[in-house]
């Protein structure tokens, strides 16, 4: 990655973190207890990658504005479901982003409702940052509606379902697919489309980068499972092998490590051809894209 696209990053990267900052301290409507689990919650160290690629999306087709606060609507819904990963009915995990899990630190009502909490945090985020950015109450109802229905049944939340129900059997690869588009990939397309959208992008680079959004999201959590299966928990920051304790049907027990890999390098660059197809071809946005399948944590 070029020096200068690493410093953007970085800024950006820097710039969400103060609007979760600033969502997570605003518990005015948040009685104490549930404030302190949704800071917790929101504040963690992660990689900010959704975030990051609603800016990207937006600076590449030609966003001039500040996207950050956009960039942490999304992130506030990524964590929430996190936070409900984590629990004990999910993948009952104890750790997250190298911390306890949410419902370790508090208890699993508290952690449950802070993750339902954060839902309407981020419908609110997105509606504050839409009128921050100057956008049409138009836009701002089509970043809502693509926020939500990327979190809903037909993706995130319906595809955490579909990943419990598969633990313990032999799953095709088409229905894994399936499972991995709604549940990880839907929200990674999200965050692309959204940046797309909010810079007034037209019909055809929003498409364009919408596509490559969807191929991306596979790409990421087909090396997530890749990672689960190779990497260690410190690295993660998660424990690692729970794929394997949980029986989950994953790329990396359903194809083996190496061809799992194969496929998220061929998604990557499915999505490089689509952002092609927009006329991108270098950037914050190419490099994230790079990243997505090179990752080592
Ligand atoms: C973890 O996502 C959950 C998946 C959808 C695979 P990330 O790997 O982006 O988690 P953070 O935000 O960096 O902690
Ligand atoms: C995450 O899938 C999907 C979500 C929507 C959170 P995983 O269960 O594989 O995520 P990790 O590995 O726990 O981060
Ligand atoms: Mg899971
Ligand atoms: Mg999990
Ligand atoms: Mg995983």
């Amino acid at each position: 990655m070029n020096e200068q696209t690493e410093v953007t990053l970085a800024q950006w990267r820097a710039r969400i973190d103060e609007e979760l900052a600033q969502v997570a301290s605003n518990g005015d409507a948040l009685p104490p207890f549930l404030c302190d689990a949704v800071h917790y919650s929101l504040i963690g160290e992660g990689k900010r990658l959704r975030g990051l690629l609603v800016m990207a999306s937006y600076e590449a087709l030609g966003g001039r504005g500040d996207a950050s606060g956009l960039a942490a609507a999304v992130e506030i819904v990524h964590a929430y479901s996190l936070v409900h990963d984590d629990l004990p009915c999910m993948d009952d995990d104890d750790m997250r982003r190298s911390r306890p899990t949410t419902h370790r630190a508090f208890d699993v009502p508290t952690a449950t409702v802070a993750g339902v909490t954060m839902v309407a945090l981020a419908v609110g985020q997105t509606l504050r940052a839409a009128e921050t950015m100057g956008l049409s109450a138009e836009t701002a109802k089509r970043l809502v509606s693509v926020l939500m229905r990327a979190s809903g049944a037909s993706g995130m939340v319906g595809g955490q379902l579909m990943d419990l129900m598969s633990e313990g059997r032999a799953v095709s690869v088409e229905h894994l697919e399936a499972v991995h588009r709604a549940k990880t990939g839907a929200l990674i397309a999200a965050s692309v489309t959204m940046g797309a959208l909010a810079a007034r992008g037209a019909p055809d680079a929003v498409d364009a980068l919408a596509s490559a959004g969807a191929s991306l999201g596979l790409a990421f959590q087909i090396a997530d499972d890749v990672l689960d299966a190779t990497a260690s928990s410190e690295l993660l920051g998660k424990t690692a092998g729970r794929g394997a304790v949980l029986a989950k049907s994953t790329y990396a027990s359903t194809l083996g490590v190496q061809a799992a890999r194969a496929r998220s390098d061929a998604l990557v660059a499915d999505a490089m051809k689509h952002l092609d197809q927009a006329g991108l071809r270098s950037g914050p946005l190419l490099e994230l894209a790079r990243f997505v399948a090179a990752r080592r944590s």
